[in-house]
């Protein structure tokens, strides 16, 4: 791979402009899936997501000794170059670039971060994302077929997956504007104790993806998870939900150091991971803006995408005066309007 020696746009609006040509030339469903306006029925929790993130800035401080922050962390049992990971997607975006699953394992071992598969994918696609030497976890649908669910999971862990779960927002299908329900025929609900057999094989980190209230955190958690994502499902799952920034720093107290927790839908800039760090997640998934970078130019794009996103929350710890990712907290920010003021009140 030659990211370093090829010229892509620094600007993001750019990259987004080549990104959605791309998609439009009609690979698979993922211009629908990807669109701008995209999201579940009206959108609002599409909408709602990117505008929390506008409603929160930063304390700055230029007088200190900060010049290089630390971004690495550890995550899944692993040292990341920064908190983020790609977020599970479907085969919805296997045409995105030649063998986008295996691209993006390329572009996320180059970048020193973790990549994903989501569910349906074709079946040899973990396998062959884990033998490029990158990190890759799957998350599977809560199928209605729970023996299928229980072997899928099993399956994760024999082809080398570093970490299994579930979407639990999926339960009554997902559906993108402009495009048709998917997926409700064949998942369904799961109780904590259904989930908990579910998580009981396997060894691996399990991961709960899709919560945004207190009390499914901790029935996740009871289930036996280490892994919660707060998430709206890029505001595919609910319309009319708070966005997963809203509800992040509740979750957060309540769950304490007992799990893990990532947040996605809306990060758009290295900034709004600032963001979500300094409200209590310990990384962020990103879904669409590592489609562009792969809509773009394959493994080198998502790279380079990674770069920019890490230069820019690099950027942006050096004027808040933070040293270090851990140093992160709800003080560090500022509201810039009501609803960011509500958000900074529930920490
Ligand atoms: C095209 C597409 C397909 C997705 N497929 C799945 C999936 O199979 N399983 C899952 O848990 N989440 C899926 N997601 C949601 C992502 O994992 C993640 O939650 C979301 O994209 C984050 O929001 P963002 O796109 O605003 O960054 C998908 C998202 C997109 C855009």
């Amino acid at each position: 791979m030659e990211t370093e020696s090829k010229t892509y746009p620094k600007e993001w609006k750019e990259i987004e402009r080549l990104a959605r040509g791309v998609f439009e030339q009609g690979r698979g469903r993922a211009d629908v899936w990807t669109h701008r306006d995209g999201g579940a029925e009206t959108g609002s929790t599409f909408r709602r997501n990117v505008e929390a993130f506008d409603q929160l800035g930063f304390e700055a401080r230029f007088i200190h000794d900060v010049t290089a922050p630390e971004l690495a962390v550890d995550l899944m049992g692993k040292r990341v170059s920064c908190s983020i990971a790609i977020g599970p997607m479907s085969s919805v975006i296997a045409k995105v670039c030649d063998e986008t699953f295996v691209a993006m394992a390329e572009g996320c071992k180059e970048a020193g971060i973790i990549a994903s598969c989501g569910f349906p994918v074709a079946t040899d696609t973990l396998r062959k994302m884990v033998q490029t030497g990158a990190w890759a976890f799957q998350v599977i649908k809560p199928l209605k077929d729970r023996g299928k669910l229980k072997a899928e999971v099993e399956r994760v862990e024999q082809e080398g997956g570093i970490a299994v779960g579930v979407d639990v927002d999926s339960i009554a299908g997902l559906k993108a504007t402009g495009d048709e329900p998917h997926f409700h025929e064949i998942c369904t609900t799961y109780s904590v104790k259904e989930l908990a057999e579910v998580r009981s094989r396997t060894k691996l980190p399990f991961i709960v993806k899709g919560v945004l209230s207190v009390e499914d955190a901790i029935a996740a958690i009871d289930s036996g998870a280490d892994i919660i994502v707060v998430s709206t499902h890029a505001g595919f799952a609910m319309d009319y939900t708070r966005s997963s920034l809203e509800v992040l720093p509740a979750i957060r107290k309540a769950v304490g150091k007992r799990a893990t927790i990532i947040l996605d839908s809306g990060v758009r800039r290295g900034s709004d991971v600032i963001k979500a760090l300094a409200l209590g997640a310990d990384a962020v998934f990103i879904g669409r803006l590592a489609l562009w970078g792969l809509a773009m130019d394959g493994a080198s794009g998502l790279a380079w995408v990674l770069k920019l996103i890490r230069e820019e929350m690099a950027r942006t710890m050096i004027l808040m005066g933070i040293k270090k990712v851990g140093d992160l907290h709800p003080g560090c920010l500022v509201p810039l309007g009501p609803m960011g003021e509500r958000i900074l009140e529930s920490c």
